[in-house]
């Protein structure tokens, strides 16, 4: 028997503000799309923004629906809304903002695992790394150099 220990890195910016100026714009996006999100379920609201290599941008809310499980979170309707519009774009960056009306979401909040399997996906398919920063609606941001990190022990196409 040996032990295997698997890390993971995060970066962590004191604020909005201390962003560089790009990925500090696809937060803003993503912001925007955060307002948009259709929530009135959770009252939990969250808006992810993708910077592809073709240079548009990419934005996606939570979509709840009163038959719970037919909702769908920010990420993954921003991702497949990419993977349908523009096929052959990598994804470069990702802006992920959660807010709630019940409190206030001050930390970095993650990726739920189902978004960050759907990630994976991508990730895998364009051979190249996709950039992750993470917030709640204010406070520190975190980034991850890639959905791997933030996914380890990934279910991927190999296996199949
Ligand atoms: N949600 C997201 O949009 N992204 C996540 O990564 C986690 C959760 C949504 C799903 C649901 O509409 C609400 O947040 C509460 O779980």
């Amino acid at each position: 028997m040996k032990e295997v220990k698997i890390e993971a890195t995060i970066f962590v910016y004191e604020n909005l503000a201390s962003l560089p100026a790009d990925i500090s714009f696809l937060m803003q996006k993503a912001i925007e799309a955060r307002k948009r999100a259709y929530a009135p379920y959770s009252n939990f609201q969250v808006g992810a923004a993708l910077l592809l290599d073709n240079d548009e941008i990419i934005t996606g809310n939570n979509q709840e629906n009163a038959s719970y499980p037919s909702g769908l979170c920010a990420e993954r309707t921003a991702i497949y809304y990419a993977g349908s519009q523009f096929p052959n774009a990598k994804v470069l960056k990702m802006a992920i903002t959660a807010g709630s009306n019940n409190k206030i979401t001050n930390k970095p909040i993650p990726p739920c695992g189902a978004c960050r399997q759907a990630i994976a996906e991508y990730e895998i398919k364009q051979e190249s790394l996709i950039e992750i920063y993470f917030m709640g609606a204010t406070g520190k941001v975190a980034r991850s150099n890639s959905l791997a990190n933030l996914l380890p022990l990934v279910f991927d196409k190999s296996v199949l």
